[in-house]
């Protein structure tokens, strides 16, 4: 099998809370972060394939594209995370993202080929995760 990662992008908006916390405990918890901000995200998503004897590919990418563009760039690029339906009751941390964007895509893409989403929020950040519990 074959690996293949494929690089997305997207700008938006958000600000971390839980909202079953008391207001001074999301301000310790989050600090800056609990105030309105914005990232230029890199989303970073692998999956893998047997390459095709025929035409050398492991991987369909305008499929990929399609999946990852459709159900996951178009919904949050330029908005605020918090008011995605898809991300509904989502604390959109770097982790948390990771996992619902995989959440997301698996259904979208090929039975059992996502390997990975790493979700890059700034240059000192990037959160990934392999599916399964964690
Ligand atoms: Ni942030």
């Amino acid at each position: 099998m074959v690996e293949v990662t494929r690089v997305y992008h997207f700008s938006a908006a958000h600000r971390l809370a839980n909202p079953a916390l008391p207001v001074e405990r999301n301000v310790a918890l989050y600090g800056d972060c609990h105030r309105p901000h914005g990232h230029n995200y890199y989303l970073e998503v692998t999956v893998a394939g047997r390459p095709d004897p025929v035409t050398g590919m492991a991987v369909d990418l305008a499929r990929l594209d399609d999946a990852v563009n459709g159900s996951v760039v178009a919904e949050v690029d330029h908005r605020a995370l918090e008011e995605v339906p898809a991300l509904r009751g989502v604390i959109t941390t770097g982790e948390s993202l990771a996992r619902a964007v995989w959440r997301i895509l698996v259904p979208a893409l090929p039975a059992e080929s996502l390997r990975r989403v790493a979700v890059v929020e700034t240059a000192k950040n990037r959160f990934e995760y392999e599916g399964g519990e964690g």
